[in-house]
C-alpha cells in the first residue's frame, strides 16, 4: 500500500505569474524535430501566443529507460519558449507512462469490472491505486521539478491530464485494499458499514474486512450503498493522485500554482466542487459534440459549471478545439467565426483565457485527424488565419480578465446526487441526470438568462445571493441541503425543484415517512405513488405544458395546485403546485418536461422572480453575460442566430473599437464586447 497525502488546502498560490488572458495550446514537441521547434516559436509569437502546457504525454521523451533520463530535447525547448517570451504551463507526463513502466508493473494495468487486465498501447491505462504507478510517478515529477522548478518561464504546473478520463474505476486488488481504507477511514469500523449499506438486505453482513470488495461482475444487481461508496472512493482516489504530485511540486516551488484540467459537464465519476477546492487555478476542456444542436450551450452549461466549481472565481479554458476533434462518430469542422464565439463565450463565462488541444496537428497517431492551432496545412489555412485573428481579439479584451460574472440566478448541480440518481433498481431508467440539469440550463439560456452552478452543499447565505434556485433532480438530499433550502426560501427566494426530489439521504436510504421526506415540509405536500411514464409516452397538462418520462400522485397539503395532470396515469392529480414560505416563494413539479414546456415553466418563473437578461434584446440565440469588475462591467454579446442582433447597451466596444449609444448592434454570427460606461 502506498501511503496516503493528506491535503494541505491552506497554501494557495492562485495564478501568480500566468498571463492573463492566457492564450495557447498543448505543446507536444517531442513529436517533432529542432526545425520545427523554431518555426513553433516564430509562428506562436505571430499568433500572440502567450502559454503553453508543455509535454502533457512526454514521459517516454524524459525517461526512456527506467531511471535514465534525458531532459536534452525538453531543456531545448524550454530555452526556445523562454527566449520567445511564452510562458509555460508545464505538465507532469503521468496521463501515459510508457512502456517499460508497463512491462516492469504488469499489476499496475487497469482490471475492468469483469477482472480482466487490459493491455498497453493507448493512454490512462494504469489503476490510480496502484503502488508501481504512484512510485515511479513521483520519481518523474520530481525529477522534473527539480529540473524547472525555478525556471521563470515556467508559471503554472498541470498535473497528469484529465485525471480518470479512460481509468475512473479499477477492479484490481490494490483498488480492494485501497477501498477498504477508504471505507475505514469514511465509516470508522465494520458495523457502520453493515449499517450504512443495509447489509441487512440479501444477507449482506459482512464480518470481516477482507470480504468487502469493489461492486463487479455479479449474477444480480449489487448494493447500491456500495456502489456509491466506490464511486466516492474513485474520485477521492483520484483527487489522491493528484494531491501526491502536487505535494512533491509545492516543497520544491511553493509559490507557483498547480491545476489539472477537469472536463466539467461531461465528465461523470469526479466530484470536481470537491476537486476544486484543491486547485490553485481551475482549468477546464470543453469540446462540442457534433451531433448536438445545442452544442454551444452545452458550452455554456460548462463554463457555468466550472465557475461554479471555482466558487465564482476567474478559470482558466485549458483545451477546446479550434475546428473538429477526431473521436467522435462524424466530425464536424467549425466554420467560420465559430472558434471565436466559442472562445469568447468561455471567457464571458469567467475564463481567463483561450487555451487549445493542441498546437501543431500531429501527423501521426491517434490524434492525426484532431484540429489544432497549426493545421497540416500550415499558414497558409483558414484555421490558422482565424488562430491569428483570435489572438488579436484577446489582446484587445485582455482588460476583462479577474473580473467575475454577475448572476441572478441558481441552478444546482451535484455529484454525488448524480451517481446515486443514475443507478439502477429504480421506478424508470428515463430519471437521468446530467441531460436533465442541461435541459433546464437550456432553458435559461434560451431566455437569455446566464446562471450560476451551485453545488447541493451551497448553504443558505450564498443561496440569497440569487433572486431564484433550481433544483431539478436531486434524488440524494442530506439534511443540511433541505435545511439550506428552507431557509433560504424562508428568506425571500424563489425556488423551483423537479420530480423524484428529497428522496434518499446519503447513504441512499430512504428518508422516512411520506415522500419526499427531505422536502415534504417546505414544499407542502406529499407524494402517494410514483407514476413513471413508458418510453416515448407524454402526458398533458391543462396548462397547455406536456410532461414526459414521469408523473406521480401527488397530495397537497399547505401548497397550491396550479395545474394538473388530463391525461395519462396522473390524470385529476396535481402537476404543479405552489407555496409561499413568508416572502418566498417555492414551486414543485411532479413530471419531466419537453423543451417547449419547460421554457414556459421556467419563464414565468423568471418573472415572478424579476429576473431579466444582462441586456434588453439578450436571448433567443443572443446570448449575453456581463462581466463585472472592481470599477468596471462588461457586456459580452455572441449572436448564434443568422439574424442581426439589436441590444440596449452603451460604452465602449472593445473588439471593433467602436463607441455604442443606446444600440449596440451585432451582425449574425459575430460577437461584441462592451465596455459599459454605465453600471447595470
Ligand atoms: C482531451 C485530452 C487531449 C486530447 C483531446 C482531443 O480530452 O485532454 O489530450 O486527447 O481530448 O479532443
Amino acid at each position: 500500500m502506498t501511503t496516503r497525502s493528506s491535503s494541505s488546502s491552506v497554501h494557495r498560490p492562485e495564478w501568480g505569474r500566468v498571463p492573463r488572458l492566457a492564450f495557447g495550446g498543448d505543446y507536444n514537441p517531442d513529436q517533432w524535430n529542432r526545425e520545427v521547434w523554431k518555426e513553433d516559436i516564430r509562428l506562436m509569437r505571430q499568433a500572440g501566443v502567450n502559454l503553453v502546457t508543455l509535454g502533457v504525454f512526454s514521459w517516454s521523451w524524459i525517461e526512456p529507460e527506467q531511471d535514465r533520463f534525458d531532459f536534452s530535447g525538453m531543456d531545448e525547448v524550454v530555452e526556445l519558449l523562454h527566449a520567445g517570451g511564452i510562458s509555460i504551463d508545464l505538465a507532469t507526463p503521468t496521463a501515459s507512462p510508457p512502456p517499460w513502466f508497463s512491462e516492469a508493473h504488469p499489476e499496475a494495468l487497469l482490471v475492468d469490472r469483469t477482472g480482466r487486465r487490459l493491455g498497453h498501447g493507448s493512454r490512462q491505462g494504469f489503476c490510480p491505486s496502484a503502488a508501481g504507478y504512484r512510485e515511479r510517478s513521483a520519481v518523474v515529477v520530481e525529477q522534473l521539478v527539480r529540473r524547472y522548478g525555478d525556471h521563470s518561464a515556467v508559471v503554472l504546473w498541470h498535473i497528469g491530464n484529465e485525471l480518470g478520463g479512460y481509468n475512473a474505476h479499477c477492479w484490481c486488488d490494490a483498488t480492494a485494499e485501497a477501498f477498504r481504507g477508504w471505507l475505514q477511514r469514511r465509516h470508522g469500523g465494520l458495523d457502520e458499514v453493515n449499517r450504512a449499506w443495509g447489509t441487512a438486505f440479501w444477507s449482506q453482513r459482512y464480518s470481516a474486512w477482507s470480504q468487502i470488495q469493489p461492486p463487479g461482475l455479479t449474477p444480480g444487481r449489487v448494493n447500491p450503498a456500495q456502489q456509491l461508496d466506490f464511486y466516492r472512493f474513485g474520485s477521492d482516489e483520484l483527487l489522491d493522485c493528484y494531491r501526491a504530485e502536487r505535494e512533491l511540486i509545492r516543497r520544491h516551488v511553493p509559490a507557483t500554482p498547480v491545476t489539472t484540467n477537469f472536463m466539467a459537464g461531461t465528465y461523470k465519476w469526479a466530484d470536481y466542487f470537491h476537486w476544486a477546492t484543491e486547485m490553485d487555478v481551475v482549468a477546464n476542456d470543453h469540446y462540442l459534440v457534433a451531433a448536438d444542436p445545442d452544442s454551444h450551450v452545452d458550452l455554456a452549461l460548462s463554463a457555468d459549471l466550472t465557475r461554479g466549481t471555482a466558487g465564482g472565481a476567474p478559470w482558466l479554458l485549458m483545451e477546446h478545439s479550434t475546428s473538429a476533434v477526431q473521436w467522435q462518430p462524424r466530425n464536424k469542422a467549425k466554420r467560420p467565426g465559430e472558434m471565436l464565439r466559442n472562445s469568447l463565450s468561455h471567457i464571458a463565462r469567467g475564463s481567463d483565457g483561450a487555451c487549445f488541444f493542441q498546437w501543431r496537428q500531429s501527423d501521426s497517431g491517434v490524434e492525426k485527424w484532431h484540429s489544432s492551432m497549426v493545421p497540416h496545412g500550415g499558414e497558409d489555412t483558414r484555421i490558422w488565419r482565424e488562430v491569428v485573428q483570435l489572438g488579436g481579439a484577446l489582446e484587445r479584451v485582455r482588460e476583462v480578465a479577474g473580473s467575475t460574472v454577475a448572476c441572478e440566478v441558481a441552478i444546482v448541480w451535484d455529484y454525488e446526487n448524480y451517481w446515486a440518481l443514475e443507478m439502477d433498481a429504480h421506478p424508470s431508467v428515463g430519471m437521468t441526470y446530467a441531460d436533465e440539469v442541461r435541459a433546464w440550463h437550456r432553458a435559461l439560456w434560451r431566455e437569455g438568462i446566464t446562471c450560476d452552478v451551485v453545488p447541493a452543499t451551497a448553504d443558505a447565505r450564498t443561496l440569497a445571493g440569487y433572486r431564484l434556485v433550481l433544483v431539478p433532480s436531486q434524488y440524494l438530499m442530506s439534511g443540511s441541503t433541505s435545511a439550506a433550502l428552507t431557509a433560504y426560501a424562508e428568506g425571500g427566494g424563489h425556488l423551483v425543484v423537479g420530480p423524484f426530489s428529497g428522496l434518499v439521504d446519503t447513504d441512499d436510504r430512504v428518508h422516512p415517512g411520506h415522500y419526499p421526506g427531505a422536502l415534504r415540509e417546505l414544499l407542502g405536500l406529499h407524494i402517494d405513488e410514483f407514476l413513471p411514464l413508458g418510453e416515448g409516452e407524454t402526458t398533458e397538462l391543462d396548462n397547455g405544458l406536456a410532461g414526459r418520462v414521469w408523473c406521480e400522485n401527488v397530495v397537497p397539503g399547505t401548497a397550491a395546485v396550479e395545474a394538473s395532470f388530463v391525461s395519462g396515469p396522473a390524470a385529476g392529480f396535481p402537476a404543479l403546485l405552489r407555496r409561499r414560505v413568508g416572502e418566498g416563494l417555492v414551486r414543485y413539479a411532479a413530471t419531466r418536461f419537453d423543451d417547449t414546456s419547460l421554457r414556459a415553466l421556467l419563464s414565468g418563473a423568471l418573472a415572478e422572480a424579476a429576473c431579466t437578461p444582462a441586456a434588453r434584446g439578450g436571448g433567443d440565440g443572443i446570448e449575453t453575460v456581463r462581466r463585472q469588475g472592481a470599477d468596471a462591467s462588461w457586456l459580452f454579446v455572441v449572436n448564434h442566430t443568422g439574424s442581426e442582433a439589436r441590444l440596449e447597451c452603451t460604452g465602449f466596444e472593445l473588439l471593433n473599437g467602436v463607441h455604442v449609444t443606446g444600440t449596440l448592434v451585432v451582425p449574425p454570427g459575430e460577437v461584441a464586447v462592451v465596455r459599459e460606461s454605465r453600471q447595470p
